[in-house]
């Protein structure tokens, strides 16, 4: 049983970004390089090509991932601390899509795009559909929603967000736009704002869509619209695992 010790490690505030981002960069960077050189061979032919979602060669792509977004409460530290993402339960295509953000720098947090960097197309969509189907049947989680305030109703309909994210904002209009009922409030908090960045190496989001979005608000508005949504009940689950099995 590792994960409590790791959980303590990645809440040291004294860390400057996530616990494993040392090793996990050095990976990414041989990963990089290797993918450089193969990759005139190969993107020419694979670009195009159909790819069927393998939830069996699933199992094993996720092993690296568990020990972030496989422990409950699990917190990075990197812009600021905030919950992992849940992404068990999230749309399989927009989990591609987010993977494929990280990998061209559309989404520059130097983790995530390290992790996402060597990962094949036929990786992406055996990940997405193996995190999409990962948790159905499990009770859910309690819901803590009541009466969105006059406030966050105003909030909600300047943005127009069910417009896009769905009624419940947990059925999206498009399957690679993400549910976000019940996400972590600090995790929403921190996307909202990436969305608001531009011109930093490390931090932001350059998704034109949401960075409309996000830059008609506060940050005190954007943190009172994540602990909403945080609050509705949703598909989205981090479901405990065991590392190797
Ligand atoms: C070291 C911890 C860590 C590991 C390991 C890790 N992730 Fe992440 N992941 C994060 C963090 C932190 C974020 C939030 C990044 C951001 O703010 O954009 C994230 C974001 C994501 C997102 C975007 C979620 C959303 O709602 O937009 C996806 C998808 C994702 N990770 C998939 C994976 C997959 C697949 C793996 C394994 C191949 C993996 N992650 C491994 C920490 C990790
Ligand atoms: C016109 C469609 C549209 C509208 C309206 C919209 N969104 Fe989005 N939203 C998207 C898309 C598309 C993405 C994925 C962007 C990306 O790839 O980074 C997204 C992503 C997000 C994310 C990041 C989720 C994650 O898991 O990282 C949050 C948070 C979010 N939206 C909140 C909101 C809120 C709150 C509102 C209303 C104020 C809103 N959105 C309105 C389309 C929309």
């Amino acid at each position: 049983m590792k994960a409590p010790h790791m959980t303590r490690v990645a809440l040291s505030p004294r860390r400057g970004s996530d616990a494993t981002a040392p090793s996990l960069r050095q990976a990414a960077w041989s990963a990089a390089l290797i993918s450089l050189v193969v990759a005139g061979a190969t993107t020419a032919g694979l670009a195009h090509a159909e790819v069927t979602p393998n939830l069996e060669a699933a199992k094993a792509k996720v092993a690296m991932c568990i020990g972030c977004h496989g422990i409950p409460g699990y917190q990075a530290s990197f812009p600021e601390v905030h919950k992992v993402p849940m992404i068990s339960g999230q749309n399989a295509k927009y989990i591609v899509a987010s993977l494929v953000a990280y990998q061209k720098g559309e989404r520059k947090h130097p983790t995530m795009k390290g992790i996402a960097a060597p990962l094949s197309e036929q990786d992406m969509a055996d990940i997405g559909a193996y995190y999409e189907a990962h948790g159905k049947g499990l009770p859910p989680r309690p819901a803590q929603a009541s009466a969105p305030s006059a406030a966050v109703q105003a909030l909600l309909g300047k943005g127009n967000c069910a417009a896009c994210h769905g009624e419940g904002l947990n059925k999206p209009i498009d399957a690679s736009y993400p549910k976000l009922a019940g996400q972590h409030a600090d995790y929403l908090y921190v996307a909202l704002k990436a969305y608001q960045i531009e011109h930093n190496p490390q931090v932001g989001r350059s998704n034109a869509i949401m960075a409309g979005q996000a830059r008609m608000f506060k940050p005190e508005e954007l943190k009172l619209l994540a602990k909403y949504v945080a609050s509705l009940p949703g598909d989205l689950q981090t479901v405990p695992q065991q590392r190797f099995r």
